[in-house]
């Protein structure tokens, strides 16, 4: 007899014996069957099918302004250039006054919206630096807020090998901006009665990052930081969002080639756009107002939600940070030997 033949033998035996517990337990695992094919099935349905809200719902189209942070380059560049598309008039921010006002000139000249930008530098910004630009918001109707400037280290290091300033910019850029911008629009948001904040994260933020430490707990702060606010402004009708976002082509990621798991900024910030609302990925992981909206991305999200072992992840991104150190030392030493 087979060692399957056997095992259904002793089952139907134990059933026999046991009909209440058997059948509890059989309810049980049918539960438990039903509840995770229904859980990836909506993931897959707001991955793939469902759309997001409309962005009219934020002032599109009706002279609304929409801000982004760190809007001179990458994601928070292709932000300026999709929500001018549908109809912002749009607000950008960076430290680059001559790359900013050419972004700016890009934009007015292929959308019929007008255009503001604002140069500050937000890991030296203090109090009356932030009082300015606060002033440059008053009296716009910010409809939408994109807090997406941030910043990383240099190359993964351990904490005691990082440079201190290093540490202070990352603080400032990835956290004390967010908090301050935010500060100086949502009473305006509060007083219309609308208002759309999209906090760009990483998965640095969700799977704690060996070797990029300080970045991994600013991009935490982000994620439990947006819980709280939508929370707080929810009854207001305003929308905030944490956006988890893996790897994209970028000068921050250091990453050119485009693959099926980094796309560039055109497509990601697209599938943002489009899935205002929907956690997609990050459904189910105990993170309430988070959304990993793009494909892949997601279904790595969900990925690490199903397989519920932080620390695995965790050594893992260990062994990887490990590995890209070893490699940008190598390169800089054959740079120094090549000057
Ligand atoms: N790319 C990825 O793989 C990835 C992955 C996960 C999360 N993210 C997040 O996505 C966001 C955008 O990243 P990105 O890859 O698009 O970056 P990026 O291409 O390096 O662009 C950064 C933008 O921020 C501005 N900026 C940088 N430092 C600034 C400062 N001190 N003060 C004011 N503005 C500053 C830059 O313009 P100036 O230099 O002129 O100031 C530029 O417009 C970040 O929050 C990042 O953490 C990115
Ligand atoms: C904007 O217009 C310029 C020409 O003025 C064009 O080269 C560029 O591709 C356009 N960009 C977008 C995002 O439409
Ligand atoms: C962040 O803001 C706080 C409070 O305004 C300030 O005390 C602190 O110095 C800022 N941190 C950095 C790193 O700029
Ligand atoms: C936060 O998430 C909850 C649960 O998904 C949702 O009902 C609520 O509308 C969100 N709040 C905001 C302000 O986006």
């Amino acid at each position: 007899m087979s060692y399957a033949h056997s095992f259904v033998n002793s089952t139907i035996q134990l059933v026999n014996a046991y009909p209440l517990a058997s059948t509890l337990l059989f309810g049980l695992g049918a539960i438990t069957i039903a509840r995770s094919c229904y859980r990836t099935f909506s993931v897959l349905l707001q991955i793939f099918i469902l759309p997001g809200q409309n962005l009219k719902r934020y002032g599109a189209k009706k002279g609304a302004w929409a801000i982004v942070t760190g809007a001179s380059d990458g994601i928070g560049k292709e932000f300026a250039f999709q929500l001018a598309k549908a109809g912002f008039n749009v607000f950008l921010v960076a430290r680059n006054t001559e790359v900013l006002d050419a972004t700016a000139a890009e934009i007015a000249s292929n959308y019929s919206v007008s255009t503001k930008t604002a140069s500050i530098d937000f890991a030296k910004a203090d109090n009356a630096a932030y009082e300015t630009l606060s002033t440059q918001f008053q009296g716009l109707d910010v409809g939408v807020l994109v807090n997406n400037v941030g910043k990383s280290h240099a190359m993964p290091a351990y904490l005691i090998d990082t440079p201190i300033e290093e540490m202070a910019d990352i603080v400032a850029i990835n956290v004390n901006a967010t908090l301050r911008v935010t500060y100086s629009v949502l009473p305006g948001m509060i007083q219309r009665k609308r208002g759309l904040i999209l906090n760009i994260g990483s998965f640095a933020g969700s799977i704690p990052s060996p070797m990029l430490a300080t970045y991994s707990g600013t991009k935490a702060f982000l994620s439990t930081f947006t819980s709280a606010l939508a929370e707080e402004v929810g009854q207001h009708g305003i929308t905030v969002e944490h956006v988890n976002t893996y790897f994209v082509v970028s000068k921050l990621s250091k990453i050119r080639k485009s693959s099926a798991l980094i796309p560039r900024p055109g497509p990601y910030v697209r599938s943002v756009l489009s899935k205002i609302g929907l956690p997609c990925g990050a459904a189910y992981s105990g993170r309430p107002n988070t959304s990993t909206p793009y494909w892949s991305h997601a279904l790595l999200d969900y990925a690490a939600t199903v397989l519920n072992s932080p620390y695995l992840l965790i050594k893992y991104t260990h062994g990887l940070h490990k590995d890209i150190r070893r490699r940008a030392l190598k390169k800089m030493e054959r740079e120094a030997k090549a000057q």
